[in-house]
């Protein structure tokens, strides 16, 4: 064997110290990563719905429902309170709006006396038509989000409020 293919004490004592030290750091270290991305790792929980009301109640006034939704963020978990107005449609289709405003997010009514048939936002005199899309001139820039929605045995469960496409 030739001399240079040798490996010195200071070489071997070297790799060996880089070795352990490298498996134990890695050791100390996984556990830490996994804790902070735990909730990255964990299966997404969507399309989730909420009953809501039975259609049966539904008219063609819109009126406000509200409901309770579990949320999981990170490592919190809540009820939140929720709302929504819905109302049925010409056609017997289902319209479920957030009622959200567009503008900065307060929250719109539904024939308020100043506006009757429309959605009017108090805070800046946000407008809306009663399928909730913007009315121009008005602070609004984007219709009402909806929500998505199914019907399953005579009730009304209602998922995400999505911005329209
Ligand atoms: S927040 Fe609704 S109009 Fe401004």
């Amino acid at each position: 064997m030739s001399k240079g293919n040798k490996v010195t004490r200071r070489q071997f004592l070297s790799y060996t110290l880089t070795g352990v030290g490298g498996f134990m750091a890695a050791g100390m270290l996984t556990p830490m990563v996994r804790f902070a991305i735990d909730p990255v790792l964990k299966p997404a929980t969507k399309g989730e719905f909420v009953a809501v009301v039975e259609e049966s109640k539904l008219t063609s006034e819109p009126q406000r429902f509200d409901f309770t939704v579990h949320q999981v963020d990170a490592w919190y978990e809540s009820d939140v309170t929720m709302s929504a107005w819905v109302y049925k449609k010409d056609d017997g289709s289902i319209q479920a709006m957030s009622p959200v405003c567009k503008h900065l997010g307060c929250t719109v009514t539904w024939n308020d006396p100043k506006f009757a048939n429309e959605f009017y936002c108090p805070c800046h005199d946000g407008r809306y038509e009663k399928d909730g899309t913007n009315i121009p001139g008005t602070p609004p820039l984007a219709p009402l989000d909806l929500y998505d929605h199914k019907l399953e045995g005579g009730t009304l469960y209602l998922g995400k409020a999505r911005p329209r496409a």
